[in-house]
């Protein structure tokens, strides 16, 4: 894939952009929005003003690093959806505006599908393979036969498993976004410590996170402070257990239910640790090829928008200034 392509990513709260140049990313900078620390959870007019106020600077910083300037770009790949509408809407406006005085061509870019893809910033593209996709706002199995053909196998009736990290932390009193603290809390604590249920572990490929978080709730209210935070560490490693137990369990059968060589891990919740460890270890029992991003390209980055914008520029897949942005998966 011989180009250059600019990739900028402003779906939530990250303000990101990178740089991919002929095969490999040449910059990815990520200037992440540390207002919503107070607030427990992101606040979306809060976050299009952050956008608004780093885009032209971390854009700016991407391409300086690439040694790249916007005359040589091939094209900018910006994320079209699902995400918060006033945070897309900077991200697509800032790319409309230099596709139209540059005359460069615009490629609007699935968030999802980006998270999936990330994986082809440092693998071969291979197909088919199945992905377990766990972020902040998705929890989704599916089956990809080729570029963009997506079967969904199972997804979250309700909260998205970074969803659960987040709230459960929040009621064990970590900041937000509590899933990386747990990780490294969990890392010190017992699994074992206290059994929290594995709702829908049984059967099927959908996911339920809900009735876990009601449960840590229930628990921490039977619990005196001084307990809580005695015993965090065990605690965390329980809840993440109970979380990457259902995952990999519904990934495994996932796969065979749909006979696949590849499998591949996406989102913000694939940097887990634990999770990145028992499937680590389901792949090589099963004799499978496992992708996972690597850490930097697992949560919210310009990277994996401007990879998947060389996928489908190489496909032709372009898009026009009548692009628009999209908030929910339809
Ligand atoms: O993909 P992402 O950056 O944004 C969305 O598209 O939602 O994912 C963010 C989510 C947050 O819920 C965050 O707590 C979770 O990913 N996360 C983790 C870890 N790193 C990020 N959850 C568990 N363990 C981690 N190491
Ligand atoms: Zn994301």
């Amino acid at each position: 894939m011989d180009m250059k392509i600019l990739g900028i990513e402003s779906s939530c709260d990250e303000t990101a952009a990178a740089v991919y140049v002929d095969g490999a990313i040449k910059s990815n900078i990520i200037a992440s929005q540390a207002i919503h620390e107070q607030f427990g959870g992101v606040v979306p007019e809060l976050a299009s003003r952050a956008h608004h106020k780093t885009i032209w600077k971390t854009v700016d910083q991407a391409l300086n690093e690439a040694e790249v300037s916007v005359e040589d770009l091939d094209a900018i790949a910006v994320a079209q959806g699902p995400g918060l509408m006033g945070s897309l809407l900077v991200g697509l406006s800032f790319a409309k505006g230099l596709a139209l005085s540059y005359y460069k061509p615009l490629i609007g870019v699935n968030h999802i599908d980006a998270h999936l893809y990330a994986n082809f910033i440092e693998s071969p593209e291979v197909y088919p393979f199945v992905g377990l996709i766990v972020s902040g706002g998705h929890t989704r199995l599916v089956y990809v036969d080729k570029p963009f053909s997506h079967n969904i196998l199972g997804e979250t009736r309700d909260d998205a498993a970074g969803e659960a990290f987040d709230k459960i932390g929040k009621l064990l009193g970590l900041p937000y976004p509590a899933g990386p603290v747990m990780d490294k809390r969990a890392k010190n604590g017992n699994p074992e410590f206290h059994s929290f249920p594995r709702s829908m572990i049984k059967k099927g490929l959908d996911f339920s996170f809900s009735g876990l978080k009601t449960s840590v709730l229930y628990y921490v209210q039977d619990q005196t402070d001084e307990f809580i935070q005695e015993h965090l560490d065990d605690i965390c490693a329980s809840v993440s257990a109970a979380i990457t137990d259902v995952l990999t369990t519904k990934l495994k059968r996932a796969v065979k239910q749909n006979p696949v060589k590849h499998i591949m891990l996406a989102g913000g919740v694939s940097a887990n640790s634990m999770l990145r460890a028992k499937v680590g270890k389901m792949a090589d029992e099963m004799g499978l090829n496992l992708m996972m991003p690597a850490l930097q390209y697992c949560t919210d980055n310009g990277a994996m928008i401007a990879v998947t914008g060389a996928i489908k520029a190489n496909l032709n897949q372009f898009d026009d200034l009548s692009l628009k942005p999209f908030a929910r998966v339809s």
